[in-house]
């Protein structure tokens, strides 16, 4: 049986201030945030579904969890407190590197501010992970509080769980929520939608729901005698938008602000309108991840991956209709999925009021300058490539960046403050949104290997990039860079087959320095956000240097 669509009306989350008011001036602010099972409702026609969320008492909490509002240059603070059973409510799996307290001493958890520029102590690594009440830490622990300076550029970021070799089912069971950081000064000139009604959230993921409501994930491996419930990428056949299932929501006909989170494990979404409304309508985007474009860029159809974050302007007065549909047709798995498959078309549905009205807000021309990237200056290059390794029965067993586990000693070691060019090249067959925790990157260029099965074999034999002649091999097809991701970014798409450059930040955008130890223990990661990749083990740490 179907869920019928455009039934549940589209919830805006709750909203934490993370910051206080005092005297007139705005002081740090101190928020207590919790994990919690309890049920939870995706369609009126589903019976409640037993999630893990986030919220400050288990009636409030919410998937997502609430929406941190920060502002910029005031620290946030957060401990973060698990309230979790013993027992998971999805199935996990033992034989991938993970947080695995003794029996009965609960789901390990930790957070990650993802986008944020923080110390490495309050980073959410995945080995300082925590079950409830504390009883059992990871190696990593130092503390349940996270501190949050701040001060990097004002834009969109989301929390979410980061434990070892769990993150995958902990983000299915509902961990996962907004943080927006704000600029008193530097937004409000720019009149862009504002407020709760015109500047929103939506976090687009796919569940896959039991007639009894449940959560269904594949508990079997597709190589169950190596790992016995690892699946290479999670989906899930409905598509989910603030905890609802295909939701609508009533506009008036003028702009809004909708800041996309796609917080799937491993779907691709490249969102379009479809429908009688559609053709005067487009996408502004004024934001790609966490930070501003420098201009808005117009698009009417973009490719958004997991834990990317897109922020567009809508005007809905473009349009004469009476409704427009948020459609998908991205393949899954990304690129190399069947296009003649089923692929969960449609995401929501604007409703859109008939009466014109005023609209007093406004898009820019230029939104916020940012340092523009110095490639000359970079102090290196290195070379990250991506391997899948199969079984006898041609199934994926594990993923490794640069040949390497997780567990082994970190080779990336940039120095505080410099910028690296990366060289990321990919030997599989699908993309993979890599993820740099603390850094910004812009992305160079993308370009095809040439006779990439030889290139392949040497560096399955090598993993040495120069030596396998990289520079002569990456002379394919170029694919340009989409005006609305040329920003700093924190994740890109590493297209299968080619080699990705990008300039990546170990410095703070605003030109200051940090006003943290970065290179203190334990460090930070980089990682593949397929989550299902992450946990096995498409994750290395990145230890930052003096
Ligand atoms: Cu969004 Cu390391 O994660
Ligand atoms: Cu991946």
């Amino acid at each position: 049986s179907k869920l019928e669509m455009f039934i549940d009306e589209l919830p805006n989350m709750p909203k934490q201030q993370g910051y206080g008011f005092r005297d007139g001036v705005f002081v740090p602010g101190n928020l207590t945030v919790g994990m919690y099972e309890k049920l939870w409702k995706f369609h009126r026609d589903l019976p409640p579904t037993r999630v893990f969320a986030y919220g400050t008492s288990k009636d409030s909490a919410t998937v997502p969890g609430p929406t941190i509002e920060a502002i910029r240059g005031v620290p946030t603070y957060v401990t973060w407190t698990n309230h979790l059973p013993s027992r998971h409510i999805l199935p996990w799996d033992p034989t991938v590197p993970t947080a695995n307290p003794h029996p009965g001493e609960g789901v390990p958890t930790v957070v990650h501010l993802h986008g944020g520029v923080h110390p490495p102590a309050s980073d959410g690594n995945a080995m300082s992970w925590f079950t409830a009440g504390f009883n059992s830490v990871g190696p990593a622990f130092s503390g349940a509080t996270s501190y949050y300076p701040n001060r990097q550029p004002p834009g969109n970021l989301w929390y979410h769980d980061h434990a070892m070799g769990l993150t995958r089912a902990n983000l299915l069971a509902g961990l996962v929520g907004s943080y927006n950081l704000r600029s008193t000064d530097l937004e409000p000139p720019l009149g862009l939608p504002s407020g709760d009604e015109f500047d929103r959230r939506l976090v687009l993921f796919d569940r896959s729901f039991l007639v009894d409501g449940s959560i269904y994930m594949n508990a079997t491996g597709n190589n169950p005698e190596i790992h016995p419930q690892w699946q290479p990428e999670y989906f899930g056949s409905a598509i989910v938008v603030n905890g609802k299932a295909w939701p609508f929501l009533r506009v008036r006909r003028r702009r809004y602000r909708f800041r996309i989170v796609n917080a799937s494990n491993a779907r691709f979404f490249r969102l379009f309108f479809s429908g009688s409304g559609a053709r005067g309508l487009r996408f502004l985007h004024l934001g790609s991840d966490s930070n501003y474009l420098p201009r808005p860029v117009h698009s009417r159809k973009f490719l958004l991956a997991p834990s990317e974050i897109a922020d567009v302007v809508i005007d809905f007065s473009k349009t004469s209709a009476d409704d427009v549909v948020l459609a998908n047709d991205a393949v899954y798995p990304y690129p190399s999925g069947d296009p003649t498959d089923e692929f969960n078309g449609k995401v929501m549905k604007f409703l859109i009021a008939r009466a014109r009205e005023e609209d007093p807000s406004a898009v820019p021309k230029r939104l916020l300058t940012l340092p523009a990237p110095a490639v000359h200056r970079a102090a290196v290059t290195r070379y990250i490539a991506m391997y899948e390794y199969e079984s006898s029965t041609g199934e994926p067993t594990h993923l490794y960046l640069n040949a390497k586990p997780y567990g082994a000693a970190a080779t990336e070691t940039p120095r505080a403050g410099s910028s690296e060019v990366w060289e990321v090249i990919n030997l599989t067959e699908d993309n993979h949104p890599l993820h740099i925790h603390l850094g910004v990157f812009v992305v160079l260029e993308q370009q095809e290997l040439v006779e990439a099965e030889k290139f392949e074999k040497c560096m399955r034999k090598k993993n040495d990039a120069a030596a396998c002649g990289v520079a002569e091999h990456a002379k394919g097809k170029r694919h340009r860079v989409p005006q609305y991701e040329r920003g700093w970014k924190n994740v890109f798409k590493v297209m299968p087959g080619a080699v990705t450059r990008i300039l990546v930040r170990f410095a703070p955008l605003d030109g200051g320095n940090f006003v943290f130890d970065a290179t203190a223990e334990p460090g930070y990661v980089y990682h593949c956000h397929i989550l299902d990749h992450e946990d096995n083990e498409m994750m290395r740490p990145l230890k930052l240097v003096h």
